[in-house]
């Protein structure tokens, strides 16, 4: 990965820390219930960018997750979303893109995130279990009733984690636990040309 330049053209409109931000894309990605869409969402208020999220578009395409995984299953779901990833960063206009938890399975996205600043969130099983509720938002968290959804999220995520910290060039310790705190972290991070 380059280093972070300063931007050439008009600053952002958001806070000065943002001002260092080139113009790469800032992807999100981490596992079930770690706040991609809330922090994407204040992130992206704080450098100016539009915030987009893979599950939202999806939605907006397609319906509801649980209903699309009911009807076309898992890997239907995976090739649609990889479309969804491919055309969101490739967007003309450098943005907040928060992905799926998913997401980073498939090669060909690793493979698309690798031009874009990567961040990935994490969290630990305890606040994973406060903000997944009974999982039922989450299809993947209730395809086999010999585990509870946080079962299920604790093994998924034994699984993918060193596929998160593969794609990162930022990690946010499940430490930060504020959505403000965790930004601030970001922009911090991104600030630091050793960092990405
Ligand atoms: C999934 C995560 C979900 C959503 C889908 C599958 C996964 O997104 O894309 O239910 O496989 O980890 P969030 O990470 O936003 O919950």
């Amino acid at each position: 990965m380059s280093p972070v330049m300063p931007s050439e053209s008009a600053p952002y409109p958001g806070d000065a820390a943002a001002a260092s931000v080139d113009a790469r894309n800032l992807v999100l990605i981490g596992p079930m219930g770690s706040g991609k869409s809330t922090v994407g969402a204040a992130l992206a208020r704080r450098v100016g960018r539009p915030h987009v999220d893979t599950d939202q578009f999806f939605v907006a395409r397609y319906g509801p997750i649980p209903e699309f995984f009911e009807q076309f299953g898992e890997d239907r779901f995976r090739h649609e979303e990889a479309q969804i990833v491919a055309e969101l960063l490739d967007s003309p206009r450098p943005s907040v893109i928060s992905l799926g938890g998913g997401a980073v399975i498939r090669e060909a996205n690793r493979d698309a995130l690798i031009p874009h600043i990567v961040i990935m969130l994490d969290i630990t099983a305890e606040q994973a279990e406060r903000r997944l509720g009974d999982g039922s938002s989450r299809p993947i968290l209730l395809a086999d009733p010999a585990e509870s959804p946080l079962q299920r999220w604790q093994r998924i995520y034994t699984n993918r984690k060193q596929v998160y910290l593969d794609c990162a060039d930022i990690v946010v310790s499940p430490e930060e636990a504020t959505v403000e705190g965790r930004v601030d972290e970001i922009l911090r991070r991104l600030q630091s040309p050793a960092s990405v």
